[in-house]
């Protein structure tokens, strides 16, 4: 139990206080459902700035900020979608709402911008905003994108018709791809985020980034019917896997939010991870770059800066950049969806999910870890530790997620391609191939049908041919089985076509 934990007895049971420090003030509530999500935590409390308005984390209203550890400064305000977090999960850390931004008085630079240049009208997505806006306002990196000096409204509505996705501040559009708006048509947004400035030196956001981020503590609550604790170690996690039945895992807890306020799941015994240190490492050796499973898909994606091409071309296509701030590996494996982005992805790079138990740690290859629908090798009390993806890494890889839309959005198909090619010849392929049957499959017979081959139309003809029948998909809601086997023919194809014109290395 943590020295500073004030422990409460409840319907008999032992309910240790949630202490969240919002808007640099401690609040704090001494019995709360475990299911209790941080958005109703807050309103609750009376801030009333984040709003529910798809509970699915869609739609960005309920966004946030959270300090976590950074890779530019020592801390990061990072924006999450509150709806999805249990109250829980940030319990002893640190979160700032719309309403410790600014005040009515003295607003905030980017609450500022978005009133004066109309980013606002109905105002129920602007606290949103405002805060995915702000995380990137504070992003320590963002200067190092900057073209010039930042433009001012007028000069940023002169180019704002362009689609250029950075502005000349390097605010990063993309940051705000988690946040929907129903009034403005969204280019005054984007005028006042290309319009934003740097914090000031009095800016008490900007200074808390010098000082590290809130030590993660062990929580253990329990409402009386149900408990959750955050694990800080690996051995307590294990431990507590060990000695019960019953316990789901969480990590991002962006599927979790999803069961928990769209489907009505309530669970006996939680267990979050997503502090666990040895699962939120990355390193790299001669043979492998290793990545915890708990570390978000913003963070590797930061921490590799492009050392795996496949990864780098999936995850702009992952979700929006507020799920991707909390969502993990190991939560991609760990619910084991068909559609699961990550899987073709770490399939066609060969990679090994390391399992750790009680008994000790194994490593299973991706391709031997999914037995069916939703279900894999590893038992009931092993974790996802990391997940190895081996060196040396083949010279051509694409990742291909055929969706409605372009950003954010479910796969259909996801094709992912990683081909060896040497003097015209492929020596090795590997692809992997998500929506097309109940889990994520390898396309054996055309990676051996390729192997050997000259890399020329005709091999990619036949190899095209072969691909589509590599599974039987179904049709549902977003494709017909006809359409997905229509995208398994067209994905080598492009991946020539795109090789031909130059546009891949
Ligand atoms: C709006 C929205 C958009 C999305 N878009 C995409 C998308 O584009 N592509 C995509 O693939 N997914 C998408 N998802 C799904 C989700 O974000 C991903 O599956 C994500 O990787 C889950 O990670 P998490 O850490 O949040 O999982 P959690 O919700 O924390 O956990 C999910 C499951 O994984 C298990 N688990 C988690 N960590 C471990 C571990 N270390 N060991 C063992 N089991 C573990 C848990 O038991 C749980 O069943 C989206 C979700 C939402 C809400
Ligand atoms: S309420 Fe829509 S993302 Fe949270
Ligand atoms: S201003 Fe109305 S939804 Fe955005």
């Amino acid at each position: 139990m943590g020295r500073d934990v004030n422990v409460f007895r409840a319907r008999g049971h032992a309910v240790l206080m949630i202490s969240i420090t919002v808007n640099g003030q401690a609040l704090t509530a001494p019995e709360i459902p475990t299911s209790m999500t941080l958005l109703d935590f807050l309103r609750e409390h009376g801030l009333t700035g984040a709003k529910e308005g798809c509970a699915e984390g869609e739609c960005g209203a309920c966004s946030v900020l959270v300090a976590r550890p950074g890779q530019d400064t020592p801390t990061e305000w990072v924006a999450v979608n509150s709806c999805l977090i249990p109250a829980a999960a940030v319990d002893r850390q640190e979160v700032v709402t719309a309403e410790g931004l600014g005040t009515p008085e003295v607003l905030h630079p980017v609450q500022y911008l978005m009133a004066s240049i109309g980013g606002s009208q109905c105002g129920y997505c602007t606290p949103g905003f405002v805060c995915s806006m702000a995380a990137e306002y504070y992003r320590g990196a963002r200067n190092r994108h900057t073209t010039s000096a930042p433009g001012d409204a007028a000069r940023t509505s002169d180019r704002a018709g362009d689609d250029r996705m950075t502005g000349q501040n390097g605010f990063d559009i993309h940051a705000l791809s988690g946040n929907l708006c129903r009034c403005t048509g969204y280019r005054p947004i984007q005028d006042a985020a290309f319009a934003l400035g740097w914090p000031e030196d009095d800016d008490w956001l900007a200074r808390r980034r010098s000082a590290p981020a809130p030590t993660p503590t062990a929580t253990d609550i329990s409402d009386g019917d149900s408990r959750f604790v955050r694990a800080t170690t690996l051995d307590a996690a294990l431990r507590l896997l060990h000695d019960n039945r019953d316990v789901t895992i969480v990590a991002g807890c962006t599927d979790w939010g999803v069961q928990v306020n769209i489907r009505g799941e309530r669970a006996t015994l939680t267990l979050a991870v997503d502090q666990v240190p040895e699962m939120r490492e990355l390193r790299q050796t001669s043979d492998y770059i290793e990545i915890g499973s708990a570390l978000t898909l913003t963070e590797i994606e930061r921490l590799l800066r492009g050392r795996i091409p496949l990864l780098a071309c999936l995850w702009p296509q992952f979700a929006s950049r507020l799920i991707r701030n909390r969502a993990t590996l190991g939560g991609n494996i760990g619910t084991g969806s068909p559609i699961g982005d990550a899987l073709p992805a770490l399939l066609a790079l060969e990679a090994t999910v390391c399992l750790v138990g009680h008994d000790g740690e194994r490593d299973v290859p991706i391709a031997d870890y999914f037995t069916g629908y939703r279900t894999s090798v590893r038992a009931t009390d092993e974790l996802i530790r990391a997940i190895r993806v081996p060196l040396p890494l083949a010279s051509t890889a694409t990742f291909y997620k055929i969706a409605k839309r372009r950003f954010d959005d479910i796969s259909s198909v996801a094709v992912a391609i990683a081909l060896e090619i040497r003097d015209g010849i492929v020596e090795k392929a590997r692809i992997g191939l998500g929506g097309v049957a109940d889990r994520p499959i390898r396309a054996l017979r055309t990676e051996s049908l390729l192997t050997g081959s000259p890399w020329t139309t005709d091999s990619v003809d036949a190899a095209s041919q072969v691909m589509c029948h590599e599974a039987a998909p179904l049709s549902d809601h977003r494709a017909s089985a006809a359409y997905r086997t229509e995208m398994l023919t067209q994905s080598l194809h492009r991946l020539y076509a795109e090789m031909m014109e130059g546009e891949l290395v």
